[in-house]
């Protein structure tokens, strides 16, 4: 196994629905660890040019306008597989695929409201990791 970071974030209705301790929790649960943390209300500009890879979809501006409705939980997640592991305790983007047990299986109401992100690859996790976080924002433990 290797020991990697990747980026999650609590989406506005996480937050709203008063989730973010039990979301937690299943990380922690399953050996990901909480390296850097804070709540923030994302910018219209922070927003798209995250999600920047999805412009050209149709739900694109639905997604920019939803991720700016409230705060957010940015986090980095530290761990053996992190990256992977991270996506299978999230579980399927529609929470109606998603499997038993999953985040967005018991928090989900929709696609769009799905609860939390996680970065989906080594490189998109370094990058999407620097959008939001400096180095020395980073408490490796
Ligand atoms: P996320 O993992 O944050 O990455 C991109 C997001 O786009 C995804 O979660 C969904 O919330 C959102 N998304 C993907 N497909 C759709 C869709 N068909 N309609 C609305 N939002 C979508």
């Amino acid at each position: 196994m290797t020991t990697e970071r990747t980026l999650s974030i609590i989406k506005p209705d996480g937050v709203k629905k008063n989730v973010i301790g039990k979301i937690i929790d299943t990380f922690e649960s399953n050996h990901l660890t909480v390296i850097a943390a804070k709540l923030v209300q994302l910018t219209q500009n922070e927003a798209e040019g995250f999600y920047a890879v999805h412009k050209a979809r149709p739900f694109f501006g639905e997604l920019v306008q939803f991720m700016v409705s409230g705060p957010v939980l940015l986090m980095v997640l530290e761990g053996p597989d992190a990256i992977a592991k991270n996506r299978e305790l999230m579980g399927a983007t529609n929470p109606a695929n998603a499997a038993e047990g999953t985040i967005r299986k018991r928090f989900s109401a929709s696609i769009g409201e799905n609860t939390v992100h996680g970065s989906d690859a080594p490189e998109t996790a370094k990058t999407e990791i620097a959008w939001f976080f400096a180095e020395n924002e980073l408490f490796t433990r």
